[in-house]
């Protein structure tokens, strides 16, 4: 099959096993739905970005995105896989600290931060703050003075770039909400430079998530770079460390099943595929060669590169196994004098509770047939999950075509069999909820020994009301 990778997800035996463990057992073992997340592939992702290193003759700082995936056997695994870590909220920062991340293992962003998150930020000296405003940034240095201390900040900017991903991934535009204006920095970077309570170590941006062209990143740094001069020209500041996000893409549609029946740009967007390590060395050896012309390379002499990548780490390290639970045979209608057709329902435990990206963005997982992996997936099904909301199915409810019309796996599926989803391990458990009452799931990791371990529980009854009074 064409999306099998070798020793990574294979098929033995007619069933998908992860790691060389049959996800039909472990769906037996554990229930559905269930995520497992391979700690091989999450280390194997992070070595290939780490490629990027030899590429530049500066330090590389990898920093995994932790919004994409952050329960703590997760974090735990990226620390061992040499990562380091870039948090959004007091509550990220604590569970970093908490697997053990030092204080200058982490790099800290957000834009709407609260002062308890600063105190817990500056106190831990973390490596970085990413301040998103002027204001932000007169907060951070109240906070530290108070706590008699100097804040690490970066300043993040908004550098106008638009790409072709999904619009509520797009970060870089003046029209989102994240960052200062290029002229705000260089104001800020003026005013603050004696600050007897600032580091001003840094500048950042964030192009978006699931980026389909590596050009971004050439022009990302071009601007990077251009406000790296301007900051020494006008202030005398030379930068410790620029930081160009994360953003690199995760091939979703390596199964082709429905190559063509997604808009172009949504296909181009769901299958892009480049070398993370490729695109930033080409983005690098541009900005060089453009600090070299205006006679600014000294610039780069006590540079280190940031990265933040999410989705590029965990997405294709983790899967959502679910059951189906209910069928159906619906009539569908249709507008000629032909007879109408029927629709068989398949009605499954995972829904958009915990696979939101599903229903916001219309995001697409391959699906398979976990015991019957290398039949034939050729038969159309309405695909949908259990909540109760019109909009909690697999498919193209609203006539856009930004999903299939029909999901397609083998005859003769019914209730029992199981499904397993691929490529969901960024942004779903972390964004899930208990919508409808319905528990988070399990997480299994299978740990680098290939041995399977359950890093997290299947929430009870009593977690449904865990915090009501
Ligand atoms: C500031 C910042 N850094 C890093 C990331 C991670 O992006 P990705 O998961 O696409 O690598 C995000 C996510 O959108 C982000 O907002």
């Amino acid at each position: 099959m064409t999306w099998e990778i070798e020793r990574f997800l294979e098929i033995k035996n007619s069933r998908l096993h992860i790691d060389g463990v049959d996800t039909v057992e472990l769906a037996r073992e554990h229930g559905t739905p269930l995520f497992v997340y391979s700690e091989s592939r999450i280390r194997h992702n992070i070595e290939r970005l780490k490629k990027a290193a030899s590429f530049i003759d500066r330090p590389l700082k990898l920093c995994y995105a932790a919004k994409a995936m952050s329960t703590l056997g997760i974090l735990r695994a990226v620390k061992d896989a040499g990562s380091d870590i870039e948090v959004n909220s007091g509550g990220e920062l604590w569970k970093a600290l908490k697997v053990g991340f030092a204080g200058e293992e982490i790099n800290y962003n957000g834009n709407s931060k609260e002062i308890w998150e600063l105190e817990l930020a500056i106190s831990n000296d973390v490596y970085a703050i990413q301040v998103d405003s002027l204001y932000e940034l007169s907060l951070i240095e109240e906070t530290a003075k108070r706590l008699g201390k100097k804040a690490n900040v970066s300043l993040r900017m908004v550098p106008e770039i638009k790409t072709g991903t999904h619009s509520g991934l797009q970060t870089a535009l003046v029209t989102s909400k994240f960052g200062m204006m290029p002229d705000e920095a260089f104001h800020a970077f003026a005013k603050y430079k004696d600050s007897p309570h600032l580091n001003l170590n840094g500048i950042h941006l964030h192009i978006g998530s699931q980026l389909p062209e590596s050009q971004a990143y050439v022009d990302a740094f071009r601007m990077l770079t251009d406000s790296m001069m301007r900051i020494f020209d006008a202030t005398g500041i030379k930068l410790k460390h620029i930081n160009l996000g994360g953003g690199f893409p995760v091939n979703y549609l390596r199964d082709g099943l429905h190559k063509n029946e997604f808009p172009p740009e949504q296909r181009e967007m769901f299958s892009a595929d480049f070398e993370p390590a490729d695109a930033v060395s080409e983005a690098w050896n541009e900005a060089r060669q453009f600090a070299r012309d205006c006679e600014a390379e000294h610039l780069f002499d006590e540079l280190t590169l940031l990265l933040e990548p999410g989705r590029s780490i965990i997405a294709d390290a983790g899967i959502c196994l679910t059951t189906v639970r209910n069928q159906k045979s619906r009539p569908v209608p249709t507008t000629d004098h032909r007879p109408p057709t029927t629709d068989h329902w398949l009605l499954t435990d995972a829904g958009f509770n915990i696979l939101l990206s599903m229903e916001t963005y219309k995001w697409y997982y391959h699906l398979i047939s976990a015991k019957r992996a290398d039949d034939a997936h050729d038969t159309p099904y309405k695909l949908a999950g259990p909540l109760c909301d019109g909009g909690d199915v697999y498919f193209d409810h609203e006539g856009h075509g930004r999903l299939p019309d029909h999901r397609l796996l083998p005859a003769d599926m019914k209730p029992g069999d199981i499904l397993a989803l691929l490529n969901c391990g960024a942004y779903s458990l972390a964004q899930a909820s208990q919508y409808n009452g319905r528990f988070l799931p399990p997480v299994v990791l299978i740990n680098k020994n290939g041995e399977p371990e359950l890093i997290r529980r299947r929430d009870d009854l009593k977690d449904l009301i865990a915090s009501d009074l």
